[in-house]
């Protein structure tokens, strides 16, 4: 896909790259991460209107800190410096850097000097976000200070003539109460742009690629049913219809009614063929007495490939092979260690027997927000397209223990009951991921006049915006009576339930 218009952001270490990008290319420029590893005469090649650096952990004047030549800031092209980026441009430019008598972590007031187009449209003190131990304590020559705080005398630093800006605090973090403005006066005021990064210019522009690269070939696509491998599917089908082909493979551990789910709105509503391999016997006898958490994963996913490479083994024309990676998945970390690729998690491996004429990956620019719209612009239905996420061995992490057809389903239907009345509640837009879990507990209840001695039921949600760590939602007490009064009145294999008040960490989201 050819974009006029790039930002680069200029990776050293900071835990905020991505954000950085996205917040770019929600102001409508299209913008790409590189390590700071990356030559400079990639980075001339690459017809960037502007760089910005971004933070990182270390202190400039570390030997093996992150630095780069001070060449770039000659290219002619704007720079943003956040956070150690700022640092280093006013080192790389002759400044100096030390460190702070007092540091500044989280939310600080900010004086800025509203004349500078970066600060254009904000108000003279506002809130920032800071998290610094070094400050920039003479700035370069040729640098005018234009924002400050109690403590940090040069937050904010310009060379308009060279087009060069450097902040001490983050703009890309919700907390800088202007920092969206802020970002985008550097992209519009500082280096020009226009705009272009649009999604429906995207789909335009991408299906029109995929015609030409496709041809009159065949496509195959590993159709999983997350939100990634759909939006691949929906776009190929509009570029190429029926010589696409969507092998969903289902190993009878998703959610309840998800397969005919997938299943039916791919053949509905777009042109292509669908191939379902429905598995479930052989996943199952495969994890007959098999207890262990990781040999599940393991089985399941190896079984997985096995179905799924037989289905194509079986197809008399190939083409090309197709794949929903996004782009985090195809991200060089910035991290500097020495293997500076990130493992690409989303790239299956191929069999030696099975060649294809190429690899497609037609979201390999995108990242998941913006996946997800371009899903909803080419009509696949809201509920896919905003699913939550679902592991890949399914629901054969959350029974714990053996696996077994009758867990499944009590697990299908108790999870199906908490996801109903979360969704009729509304109040499944407040969490990040919510499901049951089977464990592997038998306890003693009471029905009339019997005893009983059935399955328990744990209900999990969370709240998180990163799944790194999450917090344990918390759902109010009537909404979880009525899910637990109803799962134990639907399901008579189900006499207690239970719900999980662990964060993570020390929790994980997941049981197994
Ligand atoms: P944990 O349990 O590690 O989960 O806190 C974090 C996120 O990752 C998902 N998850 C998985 N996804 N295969 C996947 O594709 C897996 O084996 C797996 N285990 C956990 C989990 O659902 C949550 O969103």
């Amino acid at each position: 896909m050819s974009v006029t218009e790039k930002i680069l952001v200029l990776d050293f270490g900071g835990q905020y790259n991505q954000l950085i990008a996205r917040r770019v290319r929600d102001e409508h420029v299209f913008a790409e991460i590189l390590p700071y590893t990356a030559p400079i005469e990639r980075i001339k090649s690459g017809n960037y209107k502007g760089i910005i650096f971004t933070g990182g952990p270390n202190s400039v004047y570390d030997e093996s800190s992150p630095h780069y030549t001070s060449e770039i800031l000659s290219l002619g092209i704007p720079v943003l410096g956040i956070c150690y980026g700022c640092q280093l441009v006013a080192f790389m430019a002759g400044g100096e850097v030390s460190t702070a008598p007092v540091s500044e972590y989280g939310k600080i007031v900010l004086s800025a000097n509203i004349n500078s187009l970066l600060f254009k449209g904000i108000k003279r003190k506002s809130v920032v976000w800071m998290s610094h131990t070094d400050y920039i304590s003479k700035p370069p020559k040729g640098f005018k200070v234009v924002g400050k705080t109690e403590n940090c005398p040069c937050a904010a630093m310009e060379n308009a003539a060279k087009k060069i800006y450097a902040v001490q605090f983050h703009p890309e973090v919700t907390h800088s109460e202007y920092g969206k403005q802020m970002l985008h006066n550097f992209l519009y005021e500082i280096c020009g742009c226009k705009g272009e990064w649009q999604m429906d210019g995207f789909i335009d522009s991408t299906v029109a690629a995929l015609k030409n690269e496709i041809g009159g070939k065949k496509v195959i696509l590993g159709l999983s049913g997350g939100v990634d491998s759909s939006v691949a599917a929906a776009l190929l089908s509009k570029a190429v219809g029926k010589q696409l082909t969507c092998v969903f493979v289902d190993q009878g551990l998703m959610r309840k009614d998800e397969g005919d789910m997938v299943e039916s709105t791919f053949t509905k509503l777009f042109d292509m063929n669908f191939i379902r391999a429905n598995a479930q016997q052989t996943f199952l006898e495969k994890l007959k007495g098999v207890k262990d958490p990781e040999k599940k994963r393991k089985i399941i996913g190896k079984e997985f490939y096995n179905v799924f490479w037989d289905v194509i083994r079986n197809q008399e024309e190939r083409g090309f092979f197709a794949q929903g990676t996004i782009y985090p998945d195809c991200i060089e970390s910035g991290k500097g260690d020495a293997d500076t690729i990130k493992t690409h998690h989303n790239r299956v491996k191929m069999p030696k027997d099975i060649q294809f004429e190429g690899i497609i990956e037609p979201l390999k620019d995108l990242f998941k927000d913006e996946v997800r719209l371009v899903g909803e612009k080419l009509g696949i239905p809201k509920e896919l397209v905003w699913r939550q996420p679902f592991p890949g061995p399914g629901l054969g992490v959350r029974i714990i223990g053996e696996i077994t057809a009758e867990k499944v389903r009590i697990l299908q239907e108790a999870d199906a009951i908490f996801r109903d009345e979360m969704a009729k509640s509304g109040y499944e837009s407040q969490l990040s991921q919510f499901f049951a879990v089977l464990p592997d507990v038998r306890t003693v209840g009471v029905m009339g006049d019997h005893r009983t001695y059935e399955h328990l039921i744990a209900l999990r949600a969370v709240t998180t915006d990163n799944f790194m760590t999450a917090d344990w939602a918390h759902i109010p007490y009537d909404l979880l009576e009525k899910v637990s009064g109803r799962i134990t009145n639907e399901i008579p294999q189900v006499n207690r339930v239970v719900y999980d008040i662990t964060s993570k960490p020390p929790g994980t989201v997941e049981w197994e």
